[in-house]
């Protein structure tokens, strides 16, 4: 069975997409063989793995997470449909692989929304390609809109990374209330894999009450470990690497035992 794990959140800039990317690259280095989704209109996971000449050209010939979800030419050759086989991006890092995003996905609501089935198109996709997995990622936008839903519909967990500042928390309690809710319509299981405290450090309102109210609320659903802000994790971003390859040994440590945590609640470990 393959584990496919959501990172989702409400608000932007809580870390989702750095957590998703990292967790991503520590499956690899553990062996499992990793699929890395970005369905995020923004590209942040995409151009965490790739260059933009990379993604510019892959997308152009090959396509992107956006055909998966019927947008654009949707099919191929004789009306035979895009599969993840034929948009992903093989080893981005050690044993993982990409499916890259594309800016299209901003008005995917607009081009199939009245589609039959459209929160599972991603599902489907990705059926093919399931057992070439020990796990997938999946870095979702902040929102609730249909990529999101395609990536609920298709994960057996999710994970909620939490900036600590006031405002970030507010949306916590009304996004796992949705999820549930959304797991019930489409009829699927969903467990939360944990709520990571992320960027922990950075100047925030009422930093500390925060931390420790979110502790109180959701108790043993928060990690224990918390991921500092540091410039490492940035700088690994806009280099193209994981946290794991700058050299860095306490971001390196963070990293890790937070995705050990993760894989523990998600029984892979
Ligand atoms: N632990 C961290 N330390 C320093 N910068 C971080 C850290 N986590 C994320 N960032 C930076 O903060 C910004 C938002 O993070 P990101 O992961 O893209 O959030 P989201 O996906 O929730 O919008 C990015 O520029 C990213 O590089
Ligand atoms: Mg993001």
């Amino acid at each position: 069975m393959t584990t496919v794990v959501s990172c989702v959140n409400l608000k932007g800039g809580v870390g989702k997409t750095t957590i998703a990317v990292n967790f991503a690259a520590y499956c690899g280095s553990l062996g499992f063989k990793t699929l890395l989704v970005d369905l995020d209109p923004q590209t942040n996971a995409t151009f965490s793995c790739i260059s933009p000449e990379t993604w510019d050209a892959h997308v152009k010939e090959k396509g992107s997470v956006a055909d998966l979800l019927g947008m654009r030419n949707h099919t191929k050759g004789e009306g035979k449909s895009i599969s993840a086989a034929d948009v992903l991006v093989a080893d981005v890092f050690e044993k993982v692989d990409l499916i890259p995003s594309h800016l299209d996905l901003f008005t995917i609501d607009l081009d199939i929304g009245s589609r039959v089935s459209r929160e599972t198109l991603l599902k489907r996709a990705l059926k093919p390609v399931m057992d070439d997995y020990d796990i997938i990622v999946c870095d979702c936008p902040p929102n609730l809109t249909l990529p999101t839903q395609n990536a609920l519909a298709v994960s057996s967990h999710f994970v909620v990374p939490v900036s600590p500042d006031f405002l970030s928390s507010l949306g916590i309690a009304l996004l796992l209330t949705r999820v549930n809710r959304l797991a019930d319509e489409l009829d699927c299981e969903i467990k939360n894999a944990g709520i990571v405290m992320s960027r922990v450090g950075r100047q925030s309102l009422h930093r500390s009450q925060t931390t420790a109210s979110l502790r109180e609320e959701f108790g043993g659903l928060v990690i224990d470990t918390e991921i500092k802000d540091r410039s490492v994790v940035s700088e690994a971003t806009a280099r193209n690497k994981s946290v794991f390859q700058m050299g860095n040994s306490d971001a390196k440590k963070e990293f890790e035992a937070m995705s050990e945590e993760l894989l523990a609640n998600m029984d892979l470990k």
